[in-house]
């Protein structure tokens, strides 16, 4: 996904300079050709030769060293990059760069590079809060550089504050969020629902689906990485939630349509990649349900379908997944909901639907045409999804 993409890890002197080694790692595994600069201070933490290892590339450590292959050209690097990430950032190298000092490899690099800049703070609680430091990355972030994280968590003193090293797939969504600025989304604004809504019946127990998310994930990841910005509305899922997005949690129906409500506000496009409850009990009880005599009937009533009641100020585009009849079903539902198009997914059919990485749709246009796409990885699927999307955007103009 970062195929040569040539990324500058400046790696600082904190406590979280440790788990920049598990980044560069999984940065060189997606394909990046990774470049990093270690601070004197770094050096104190970390052995540059951790990082030889997994990147396979020289680690410059001095400005002024003769063995770099980057030395000889103290901005060569900073030309050479697509994006420059610092990663622990520590309070000094982020009010370094703020007062545009250019002291060592690092800094001379972010002074000279013309690539976006992303930031990940590192800190101790008070060092994060003090004002100093807040003023340095409110100007940081005016001069649009990118800023992930810190966390809340637990820190190196032991306690519980602000100021943790930010998980390591979000500053990779974030790398891949910012490179994908000049894609043909950028500026477009999505949402995408992913998972399965559960529908109460007691504190304890709902009814659910056997949506993973992963199709839903896929979609929001593609139009991340082609540029736009992303809104996730996520019910269910069983696989680890996508970064460099917003994500508004969900559970039921009734939660999902307040929240898709609100994100489309200024949408350009919502894909219903949620396999959403089609019922709901008619009456919620308010304590557990117990036994009494092994047998339990539930009166089941609809939920609302609020698909119906948004604007058609953006695209939608929607998912049918169906066990019979794919096409007719899904042509219907298309008709009914005044889609762009819809995609219909049998879940029966081997490597297909939920659970599974791979995908294999049938495109259904308002016009009556059909698209039959080959079995493909999720990810492809949600590509080719969205490369009609672009046309249909396209059109609308
Ligand atoms: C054990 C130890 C841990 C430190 N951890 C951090 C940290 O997590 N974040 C931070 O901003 N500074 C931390 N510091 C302070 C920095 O190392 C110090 O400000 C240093 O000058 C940073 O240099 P650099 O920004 O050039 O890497 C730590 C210092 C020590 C001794």
């Amino acid at each position: 996904m970062l195929n040569d993409k040539n990324i500058v890890l400046g790696v600082t002197g904190g406590i979280a300079a440790y788990k920049a080694a598990d980044l560069a790692s999984k940065l060189t595994q997606a394909g990046a050709r990774v470049d990093v600069v270690m601070t004197e201070s770094a050096l104190e933490f970390v052995a540059p030769l951790t990082f030889r290892a997994l990147t396979h590339r020289p680690v410059v450590t001095s400005m002024f060293e003769l063995s770099s292959e980057f030395s000889v050209e103290h901005v060569a690097l900073a030309e050479a990059a697509d994006i420059v990430v610092i990663a622990p950032a520590t309070a000094n190298i982020i009010a370094k760069i703020a007062a545009g000092i250019a002291d060592d490899m690092l800094t001379c690099t972010v002074l000279a590079t013309e690539a976006p800049v992303v930031v990940a703070p590192a800190m101790n609680v008070n060092m994060w809060q003090n004002s100093v430091t807040q003023e340095n990355i409110s100007k940081l972030k005016a001069r649009g550089f990118t800023i992930v994280g810190p966390e809340y968590g637990r820190l190196a003193e032991g306690m519980m504050g602000m100021g943790r090293f930010a998980e390591t797939g979000n500053i990779i969504g974030t790398i891949q969020h910012v490179l994908g600025r000049n894609g043909d989304l950028a500026q477009k604004r999505f949402v995408v629902t992913a998972g399965g809504t559960r529908e109460p019946i007691d504190p304890v127990r709902y009814i659910g689906n056997r949506s993973s998310g992963k199709m839903g994930f896929a979609l929001a990841e593609a139009a991340r990485d082609r540029g736009a910005d992303v809104v996730l509305v996520m019910a269910a899922t069983s696989v680890p939630t996508p970064a460099g997005m917003e994500v508004i949690n969900v559970e039921s129906v009734a939660e999902m349509k307040e929240a898709v409500i609100e994100s489309t506000r200024q949408a350009d496009v919502l894909i219903m990649a949620a396999a959403v409850s089609d019922f709901q009990v008619s009456q919620q009880a308010g304590h557990k349900i117990k036994k009494q005599g092994g047998k339990l009937s539930l009166e089941l009533v609809g939920t609302e379908d609020f698909l119906l009641e948004l604007p058609d100020t953006f695209v939608k585009i929607g998912f049918a997944a169906e066990t019979e009849n794919l096409l007719e079903n899904a042509r219907k539902k298309l008709n009914e909901k005044r889609l762009g198009f819809i995609c219909a997914n049998d879940v029966t059919a081997a490597d297909s639907g939920f659970g599974t990485d791979t995908n294999k749709v049938t495109l259904l246009y308002s016009d009556g045409k059909t698209e039959e796409l080959p079995l493909m990885s999720k990810r492809e699927v949600a590509d080719v999804i969205l490369d009609r999307v672009v046309a249909m955007l396209g059109k609308k103009g």
